[in-house]
């Protein structure tokens, strides 16, 4: 099944973005629309899914994954099993069987068979015994770790940074700019797999921030490095992660937040997910605000996608 997947693969724009608000303080921004890969399963989830399937010989009965109610990953696997024609089983934290989100409506109309486990249960989903116990009643079942976070993972996150390492060379050419201070590429972190795939598909006139949806997540940098040195073992790209613009914690909003976030959907008619881009460029706005990003400098920001989990939010229903 391998290479008839890749053909799913397309390339995504890389925008400049003629925010107002980083112009008139000399930045330029552009934005990677990752949003836009693919209209059934869009964002970084489609990439992390398509190559944990080019990895495999033999096509699986089953996919199988993990991820909370409104997990950008779950729609995503639903979406992709419905697309490839293999039955997806999700696994769901809590018990939503009464009070299907609209998430998990989805994922249930797609055909995905839903399980809904305790947070003992959980906490267990790693262990070799769960495990076993699934490909016990899932014969030839693909189990993916929760949000997608394993090496094949980060190899097909290393195609967003590649294909922004070329498009941003021909950009260059084209306009002959000449700045040498690196591009500043910002992302949102969950588990970190979509930033290590950046980083090692990017060179060193790149650096890469990594802005943290979860709070007090210490283990992100030590996830990120290790993802890295197994792929790109000579990477020598700076990158770091930032642990201050999760705005309480993960999936919480501010007002400040909201506002910010239907203003630059007027302002540039994309739509943000509250949840991770959203908080990427409030940090990117937060950084520019307190000097750290300066004028003359350059950013491109991965827009990667979860636009579905916007539905958790009723600030949003009627907006755009
Ligand atoms: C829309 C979106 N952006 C970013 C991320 C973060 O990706 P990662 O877990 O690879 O760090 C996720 C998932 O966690 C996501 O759903």
């Amino acid at each position: 099944m391998n290479d008839s997947l890749l053909s799913f693969i397309k390339s995504t724009p890389l925008q400049e973005l003629p925010w107002r608000y980083a112009k008139e303080r000399g930045v330029s921004v552009w934005i990677k629309r990752e949003d836009l890969i693919h209209s059934a399963c869009p964002g970084n989830k489609w990439y992390k899914l398509i190559y944990n399937l080019v990895e495999r010989d033999q096509t699986p009965d089953y996919l199988i994954s993990f991820g909370g109610p409104y997990s950008n990953h779950i729609h995503a696997l639903a979406q992709v099993g419905k697309l490839l024609g293999i039955t997806t089983v999700g696994i769901i934290r809590g018990f939503y069987a009464d009070n299907l989100t609209p998430t998990l409506i989805d994922c249930r109309n797609l055909g995905m068979e839903l399980i809904f486990v305790s947070k003992n249960t959980w906490k267990q989903k790693d262990s070799e015994q769960y495990q076993l116990k699934l490909k016990d009643s899932y014969s030839n079942a693909y189990i993916i770790p929760e949000g997608g976070a394993n090496s094949a993972g980060v190899k097909g996150c290393f195609l967003i940074g590649q294909s922004i390492r070329r498009q941003w060379n021909s950009l260059v050419q084209t306009n002959e700019r000449q700045n040498c201070s690196p591009v500043q590429v910002y992302l949102a972190c969950g588990t970190g797999t979509t930033m290590a795939g950046v980083i090692c598909g990017l060179d060193p006139t790149f650096e890469v921030h990594g802005i943290s949806a979860l709070k007090g997540e210490n283990t992100l940098t030590q996830a990120i490095s290790a993802f890295v040195a197994e792929l790109e073992p000579a990477s020598k790209i700076k990158w770091q992660v930032h642990h201050d613009y999760h705005l309480g914690g993960y999936a919480k909003i501010t007002d400040e937040l909201v506002e910010f976030i239907k203003c630059f959907e007027n302002e540039h008619q994309i739509l943000l997910d509250p949840v991770y881009t959203a908080k990427v460029l409030f940090a990117i706005k937060a950084r520019i605000d307190r000097g750290i990003i300066r004028e003359g400098e350059r950013v491109i920001v991965i827009h990667t996608g979860g636009i579905q989990g916007r539905r958790g939010y009723d600030q949003f229903n009627n907006h755009v």
